[in-house]
């Protein structure tokens, strides 16, 4: 399931960002794929040492954390550090499914990723090509958003971004750990959160049914989080 996530980022915050991006350090993406990887993917990325990468990571994790949609699709325990990557003159990353165990070298925690994301900070209307394929049951689905939107996808999908035939399109990427590794069971929690919210709207703040349904939810949340 693809959940995409609106205005992660409001036009100000995305001027503010690509302000600090496009002049920034950029380095081959090449050097931190690894082996199979590196022979399909072509693009530049921020080392994750740069302060603008630091900042502006800090500032997308707290963006996330604050997002209850985000919240509700992700259940994220730990989320891997935000990567800024950019394409540009036929750049793109070919068919590859993302680690599945990652190691932080520096900050010494490891995650298994459940899910990945990408925020999008170019505006689809600055580069030509770049979609982000997600292949799913029912075939590939491509994603091309608006800047500040972020599309959240399950790690163990295939995936690839198309080559950018012109422009540039920068965007930032990250992996997370969920409290529920299952993506299936995941998906039924995010539904049954989603059909609670919007059923609590037209309800009072005590309605007997809205409660048994929050109790089930966070029951069934217990029973398939992680020990
Ligand atoms: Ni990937």
């Amino acid at each position: 399931m693809l959940v995409i996530i609106e205005k992660l980022l409001d036009g100000d915050e995305v001027n503010v960002f690509r302000k600090r991006l496009v002049p920034a350090d950029w380095i081959d993406g090449a050097q931190t794929a690894g082996t199979r990887s590196v022979a399909v993917k072509q693009n530049l990325q921020l080392d994750r040492s740069d302060p603008v990468a630091r900042e502006l990571g800090n500032t997308i994790l707290r963006k996330l954390g604050n997002n209850p949609l985000f919240v509700s699709a992700s259940l994220a325990e730990t989320i891997w550090p935000p990567v800024f990557n950019l394409y540009q003159d036929g750049g793109h990353y070919g068919t590859h499914v993302d680690a599945a165990l990652m190691r932080h070298p520096e900050e010494n925690f490891s995650i298994r990723s459940d899910l990945s994301a990408t925020l999008f900070l170019s505006a689809p209307e600055d580069y030509d090509g770049g979609e982000l394929l997600i292949e799913e049951a029912y075939g590939a689905q491509p994603v091309k958003l608006e800047a500040g939107d972020l599309v959240l996808y399950p790690s163990t999908s295939l995936h690839q971004v198309t080559p950018v035939t012109s422009g540039q399109r920068i965007c930032a990427i990250m992996w997370m750990q969920s409290a529920i590794a299952d993506t299936q069971a995941r998906t039924m929690l995010f539904e049954l959160d989603q059909s609670i919210q919007s059923l609590s709207r037209d309800r009072n703040t005590d309605d007997p049914d809205i409660d048994r349904l929050i109790h089930v939810y966070h029951n069934l949340l217990r029973r398939w989080a992680n020990p």
